[in-house]
């Protein structure tokens, strides 16, 4: 009986994951039925309507919040459609999805579809290991090109004059990089960058952009010659664009600290003494529930005991958001409401004297 060889790195990196184009296939039916039915497919096509109420309101910022791991698994282009078409004016998410992902793949690397399934992998991990190849559930990396994503990080890290940024002046300056240097890359970083959308990551060292401060911070370990993370500018901006826009609507993919870090944000602005209304619609997408006692599954009618998020237009959807969120993207995309919308370019407000403090 002959063995077969093991599969060499090459022949396990070959299948990049194809981003969903959720342009190219219109939900609207899909959704119209879901709403004639129950159980999650009804808070489905509830939720589309309440994401595209807020689109109609012109004035309404919208923020995006992003947990899981969402541009591997192929969400790439829904969420760059969205940017691009006005339908995202913020963005809060962790750092694995802007950095170790979208940047990633800026910088000209993709992520591989892994043989078999989470549940049951071809391919056993002490055998990734060997080859450098790290995975994420039935997701493959090369973790050679992660590693020249953490070098870049401290390049544009390096590049910057020593002070303390908001993570959001830090991924711009990302977005800069990649628009001088990979400009026909589509991606959310970069598609933000061009239409100044603000894009937080209130744990930004725990990513990429985490090992590249690292090794910044050491090779410069005298203070004020380094680049630091400033949290508390991250929230204080965006409680700054709360006060801008007034009237917000979440759209949430996952929960976890950007879940909470875009609510709070009605709470900062009350203690500032600013007149600044609650989150007036709110969807979430989660496979997170109830019984966990734990954020991602706190319902958002909870949120409004807080005094975060009001209670008519809200609605929580249960299940995974790779199978769910394209619907509702193409949805929301093909009902056009985001055609009567500006660009609210908020990463502009933030950039002004009085917004910055100066
Ligand atoms: N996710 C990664 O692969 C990865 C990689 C490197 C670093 N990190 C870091 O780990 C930290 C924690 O990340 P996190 O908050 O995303 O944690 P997380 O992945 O646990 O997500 C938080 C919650 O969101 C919900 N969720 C996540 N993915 C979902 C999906 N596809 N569909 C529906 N619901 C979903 C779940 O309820 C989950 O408990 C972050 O700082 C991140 O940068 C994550």
């Amino acid at each position: 009986m002959t063995t077969r060889p093991a599969p060499t790195k090459a022949e396990l990196l070959n299948r990049p994951v194809e981003h969903v184009d959720i342009t190219r296939f219109d939900a609207r039916p899909i959704l119209q039925a879901y709403g004639r039915t129950a159980f999650q497919a009804r808070n489905l096509a509830r939720a589309a309507d309440i994401y595209s109420m807020m689109l109609a309101e012109k004035d309404c910022g919208v923020i995006l919040t992003l947990a899981g791991s969402m541009i591997s698994a192929g969400m790439k282009h829904a969420i760059v459609a969205m940017i691009e078409n006005n339908m995202v004016d913020a963005i809060v998410s962790t750092g694995a999805n802007i950095v170790d992902q979208d940047f990633f793949e800026g910088l000209g690397f993709r992520h591989y579809m892994a043989p078999g399934s989470p549940e049951n992998p071809a391919i056993a991990d002490e055998a990734l290991r060997d080859l450098a190849i790290d995975r994420i559930y039935d997701t493959y990396i090369n973790e050679d090109e992660l590693r020249e994503c953490d070098d870049t990080t401290r390049a544009i890290f390096d590049a910057l004059p020593g002070g303390a940024y908001s993570s959001r002046e830090l991924i711009d300056a990302m977005g800069a990089h990649l628009a001088a240097n990979h400009p026909d890359i589509p991606g959310v970083v970069l598609a933000c960058y061009r239409k100044r959308v603000p894009i937080f990551v209130p744990a930004f060292s725990d990513c990429s952009a985490g090992f590249g401060i690292v090794m910044h911070q050491v090779a410069r370990p005298e203070p004020g010659r380094h680049v630091a993370f400033d949290s508390g500018k991250d929230f204080r901006e965006l409680t700054a664009l709360k006060v801008h826009t007034k009237a917000t609507g979440l759209l949430m993919l996952g929960g976890g600290v950007p879940k909470n870090f875009a609510q709070d944000i009605v709470v900062a602005a009350e203690l500032l003494g600013e007149a600044a209304p609650m989150h007036k619609y709110a969807v979430q997408i989660t496979v997170a529930d109830s019984r966990d006692g734990a954020l991602s599954g706190s319902t958002l009618r909870e949120a409004c005991s807080w005094g975060k998020v009001d209670t008519v237009h809200e609605q929580m959807v249960f299940g995974e958001a790779s199978t769910l969120f394209p619907l509702l993207a193409s949805d929301a995309y093909h009902r056009g409401a985001w055609k009567g919308r500006r660009e609210m370019r908020l990463a502009n407000v933030l950039e002004s004297p009085v917004a910055a403090g100066r």
